[in-house]
């Protein structure tokens, strides 16, 4: 048994998928605050199998240690938390209580279960400005809003966890930019309001609900002058937290390592490829740089490679076909069921 919290939201709920698709039973507690409970229903059907769904708030010390306790997990995929950075300069405060007073609560939760070993879903925002490309693990930490912060003082909670007991089992997976959809169309990516993060953007703006799509920046030290990202298929970045629990769970070994491609494209390489995913022109212009943007960021997945034996398969124009295939099946997303 898997306890996965935030299992209901983009990422978690298709790692729910492939757990249940490798046999693991799974229980996930989620406040739906970003996220709707029918993704879980879709990944019920997907899969054939089901899977308890526990509402809750990981702030909520009480209920979460019950139900964790009640679960009978051995093992525990963090993903619930907030991820917008603008907001998170809004909203610092809230940032920090969602994070990491509800990170605090787990891990005091895991260790009066005595579970100890936890999958934590960090993010490439914790290398800040890149110094050098790509990057490896071993990159200098920093953090340029509170978002990233929160990312990091996790981090750093979870490093002086393992040192002070060596008992606990803490998978740290730093994220590049995850995009796509599971194949079947039926679960993906379902951001409130305007999308923020550039794969849903471009698919409303081909599938109409948007107009065009801003560039920000045709200006930056890269090929073609917009801003280059490792964008990584959610499916593959799901099976790389399958490879994560099973190393921890078969070895014990603590590790921190990047998951993405090592491929960097660009905002147009992404809006070309998605043109010939969908079939539908994608309207453009060019903006002013977006505050807090780097030029360029992606990974050097070796670690991850040797490690865990674990590597990206999935194409750029895979991640479009999928994204496009979910966007054209649920043009309002999971609300419009
Ligand atoms: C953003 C976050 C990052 C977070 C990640 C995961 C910022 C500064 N960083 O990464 O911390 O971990 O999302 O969700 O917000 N772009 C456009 N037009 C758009 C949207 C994006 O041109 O409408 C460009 C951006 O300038 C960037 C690229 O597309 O060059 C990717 O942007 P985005 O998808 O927002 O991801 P990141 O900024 O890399």
């Amino acid at each position: 048994m898997i306890f996965i919290t935030g299992g209901a939201g983009f990422i978690g709920s298709h790692t729910c998928l492939e757990l249940l698709n490798a046999g693991f039973s799974v229980t996930v507690f989620d406040n739906f605050c970003n996220s709707q409970p029918e993704a879980l229903v879709r990944v019920q059907q997907i899969t054939h199998k089901e899977l308890t769904v526990v509402r809750g708030d990981i702030r909520d010390r009480f209920s979460l240690e019950a139900a964790l306790r009640k679960s009978g997990a051995r093992a525990v995929i963090h993903f619930a938390g907030l991820k917008a950075v603008g907001e998170s300069v809004q909203l610092p405060l809230s940032y920090y209580d969602n994070n990491v007073t509800g990170t605090l609560c787990l891990l005091q939760s895991m260790q009066s279960c005595q579970i100890k070993t936890l999958v934590f879903s960090s993010s490439a925002t914790v290398y800040g400005n890149p110094q050098y490309l790509p990057l490896n693990e071993d990159h200098p930490l920093a953090s340029t809003n509170p978002y990233g912060q929160t990312k990091l003082v996790i981090e750093n909670m979870l490093r002086d966890l393992q040192r002070s007991d060596a008992t606990w089992r803490i998978g740290i997976l730093r994220y590049f930019n995850p995009v796509g959809a599971h194949a079947s169309g039926l679960i993906g990516e379902d951001p409130q309001g305007i999308p923020n993060n550039l794969l849903p953007y471009v698919a409303q703006v081909a599938v109409g609900k948007r107009e065009f799509l801003n560039i920000w920046g045709n200006d930056y030290d890269t090929p073609d002058g917009t801003g280059v990202r490792d964008y990584i298929h959610v499916v593959d970045l799901a099976l790389g937290h399958l490879a994560a629990v099973n190393k921890l769970e078969n070895q014990g070994q603590c590790f921190t390592v990047n998951l993405g491609t090592g491929i960097g494209y660009s905002v147009l390489d992404v809006v070309r490829a998605f043109e010939q995913a969908s079939g539908k022109p994608i309207t453009r212009q060019y903006s002013p740089r977006r505050a807090g943007d780097v030029a360029s960021c992606y990974a050097d997945p070796r670690h991850a490679q040797e490690l865990l034996g674990w590597q990206a398969q999935r194409d750029l124009a895979t991640m479009c076909q999928d994204a496009w295939r979910w966007q054209g099946k649920n043009p309002n997303g999971y609300s419009g069921h």
